[in-house]
């Protein structure tokens, strides 16, 4: 594993990835993703625009010294070192317990090759046995196949739709909402999930 693990709580290190924090060295990694039409499309409601590098950094400083408390943005590294992507933890609310999650497998040499899961465990080990939240919710765009079967895999559960939430291509599209809770993640085993998979 990377050399972050000394100082990384045990929750962010999984058998196959491990979750840093953004670094700064890393930013043309990050505009490259930034500026990816297709991850766009899939994770992002803002309408794709190319952001110049002065404008990324900007912003990107912001993220890595003055993050936002109801916020952690990760760098998902691979067991070969490798930085394949971006996973977070958005709307923290530590009074209510809940909070929501996302991944983004950037590098496409590594998809369907269960790092979006393994990224997932880990998030959600985090969530569960580090923020203590008693509800991790996770949305996604109707078009989403395969974060939808990702989450419905790992036993989220579906809630409900925001209908015609996103308008995209010249037409609206739902926004389907999952959750699950607490009693659930310690019922599906989870914290086993990622070691039997890496066995
Ligand atoms: C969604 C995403 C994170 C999945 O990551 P991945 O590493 O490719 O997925 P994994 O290999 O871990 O697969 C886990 C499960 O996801 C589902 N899945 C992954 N790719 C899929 C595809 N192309 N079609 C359908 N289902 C798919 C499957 O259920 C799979 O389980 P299985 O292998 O047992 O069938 C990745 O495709 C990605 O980063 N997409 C762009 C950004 C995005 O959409 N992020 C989600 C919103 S924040």
């Amino acid at each position: 594993m990377g050399t972050m693990s000394a100082t990384l709580p045990d929750c962010l290190q999984g058998e196959r990835i491990e979750l840093t924090p953004l670094q700064i060295v890393n930013i043309h990694q990050h505009l490259a993703w930034n500026n990816d039409p297709e991850l766009n499309y899939l994770d992002s409601e803002v309408p794709y625009q190319k952001e110049t590098f002065g404008a990324f950094k900007e912003r990107f400083e912001r993220m890595v010294f003055r993050p936002s408390p109801s916020l952690r943005d990760f760098e998902i590294h691979a067991e070969d070192g490798t930085l394949i992507g971006v996973a977070f933890v958005t709307q923290i609310s530590r009074h209510n317990r809940h909070c929501s999650v996302g991944v983004t497998i950037g590098n496409r040499d590594y998809w369907g090759r269960g790092y979006g899961r393994a990224s997932m465990a880990v998030l959600l080990d985090y969530c569960f046995n580090c923020l203590e939240m008693h509800r991790v919710g996770a949305e996604t765009f109707e078009y989403n196949t395969a974060w939808k079967n990702l989450v419905l895999g790992m036993g989220f559960r579906p809630e409900g739709i925001e209908r015609d939430y996103l308008y995209r291509d010249g037409q609206y599209w739902d926004k389907e909402i999952f959750s699950m809770l607490e009693a659930e993640y310690r019922q599906a085993g989870h914290e086993r999930h990622e070691r039997r998979e890496a066995a």
